[in-house]
């Protein structure tokens, strides 16, 4: 199966490269597999090629899928010069002002200018934000009922980054309600065409691109109210939130960063924010459902102040139910050294994060929700990589984590939630972020 290619036969210092072996089944059945049937389809091509193979898939082309530890190190430690962002990526719907659609120095200076937004002076006021939406979302919470946790975390989370993105000041209150309604279609209807090229105009109105343009208008009509009134505010130099420092901000040439862009970036953060994070809480109370041991541990742990459980909790439910199963790049150098690979110009390449977090080497009994194996150790990158590595790795990383535990934690201390021996709830694929089938369905009692 596996071609072997002499990559530069001129060239004596260069040691023999092979092509990774390819996977042999029409192009449409591999995007099947690769779009629908993901999780199968990567198990079985594993199980018959090995922790590094090629498919051929629609959009995305001839795309290399590595999943061994060491070469994803490779990946990860590889300069955005040798590999750029997949194409396409989520720029796509995001806009061409998005970090995400930036690559070498620019993208490197976008990164440090966002970096100052999640310093941690920035986020002072941050557990109080979330413990408030926690505590608002869950006053009505329905006892001795089942409900699904998914669209509260989804609106707890949305909250937060409205409040992180734009601040908390009254004068947007108005604004901040429309966001509200507009940004969890905008973002479904995104994800859904995620990565599909553009239909041409003329098709565009009847089709979902269509309806994203309807919201994407929406969205920037509001953002631009909001810019002008940061731009016109006289206490702009003092304010910590991200639109204040998109605006305030200067690239070397003295330019300042365009309404355009800024109305691009904060919706990137918008929508990643609230989206991933939602997700991982959701998964987070369907293994608590049926792990009452770690529940009860947790539990104990938050009525005698601590958080190491609650922390560990939150790496292993980010590896076990990987919500962004995949981080995606592309050679951009005439070609790219992989341990023994050499991957050609132009070819993706994929770092399936589900499959190594699934790795029995690494993770004894992968399928075991184990909170203990991250106690008393670090996240320990490039075996655990929830949050992508190198260069690109999530910028909202430690504020996921933080929102995470002070949900987590605000919830246990205010309901005791039902456990039983209901089945796993299967995975569903939004088309960038997989959520639990059920929603995340939970029963809880108000602890008095
Ligand atoms: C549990 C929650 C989250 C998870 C699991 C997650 C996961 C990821 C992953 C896997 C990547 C791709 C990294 C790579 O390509 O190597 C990523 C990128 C990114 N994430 Fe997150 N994320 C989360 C929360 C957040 C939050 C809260 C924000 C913002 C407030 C955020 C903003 C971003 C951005 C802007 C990027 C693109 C970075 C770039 O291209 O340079 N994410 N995230």
């Amino acid at each position: 199966m596996t071609d072997l290619a002499v990559a530069n036969p001129s060239d004596t210092a260069t040691p023999t490269r092979l092509n990774p072996p390819r996977v042999r089944l029409p192009k449409l059945v591999q995007g099947i597999g690769f779009a629908v049937f993901r999780h199968r389809a990567m198990r079985h091509w594993i199980k018959r090629y090995g922790r590094i193979f090629e498919i051929n898939v629609p959009f995305f082309g001839r795309s290399v899928v590595v999943s061994d530890p060491a070469l994803v190190r490779s990946v990860c430690t590889a300069s955005t010069e040798q590999l750029v962002n997949v194409q396409p990526n989520l720029s796509n719907w995001f806009g061409p002002g998005s970090v995400i659609a930036f690559d070498g120095s620019p993208h490197r200076d976008r990164r440090r200018l966002l970096a100052r937004a999640f310093h941690s002076q920035c986020l002072t006021n941050f557990e109080k934000v979330v413990e408030d939406e926690t505590l608002r979302e869950c006053a009505n919470w329905p006892e001795n009922k089942e409900f699904r946790v998914l669209e509260p975390m989804n609106r707890i989370a949305l909250n937060v980054i409205l409040r992180t993105v734009f601040g908390a000041d009254e004068a947007n209150r108005d604004e901040l309600q429309q966001l509200r309604e507009i940004i969890p279609p905008l973002i479904k209807v995104g994800q859904r065409i995620a990565f599909a090229p553009a239909p041409p105009a003329w098709a565009r109105r009847c089709s979902p691109w269509g309806k994203l343009d309807e919201f994407r208008g929406a969205f920037d009509h509001i953002a631009c109210t909001l810019i002008a009134r940061a731009e016109a505010d006289p206490r702009l130099g003092e304010r910590t939130d991200m639109l204040a420092l998109l605006v305030r901000s200067r690239r070397a040439n003295g330019t300042r960063v365009s309404r355009r862009d800024i109305c691009d970036e904060v919706l990137t953060h918008i929508a990643a924010g609230s989206e991933n994070t939602s997700s991982a809480l959701a998964w987070t109370f369907e293994r608590l459902r049926r792990h009452p041991d770690v529940l009860a541990e947790l539990v104990d742990e938050v009525d005698e102040g601590g958080r190491d459980l609650r922390r560990a909790t939150i790496l292993e439910l980010l590896r076990v139910r990987t919500v962004l199963d995949i981080a995606g790049r592309r050679v951009s150098s005439s070609h790219f050294d992989l341990g023994q690979w050499r991957i050609p110009q132009g070819r993706t390449v994929f770092v399936r994060i589900a499959d190594l977090h699934e790795n029995p080497e690494v993770f004894p009994h992968p399928e075991k929700f184990d909170p203990s194996r991250f106690q008393g150790t670090g996240s320990a990158t490039p075996t655990w990589l929830a949050f992508g590595g190198g260069e690109r790795r999530c910028v909202g990383a430690d504020p996921a984590i933080a929102e995470m535990d002070i949900v987590l934690r605000t919830v246990l201390q205010n309901f005791r939630i039902h456990t039983d021996a209901a089945s796993d709830e299967k995975s569903y694929f939004r088309g960038v972020v997989h959520i639990p089938k059920l929603g995340g369905r939970v029963v809880v009692n108000r602890r008095r």
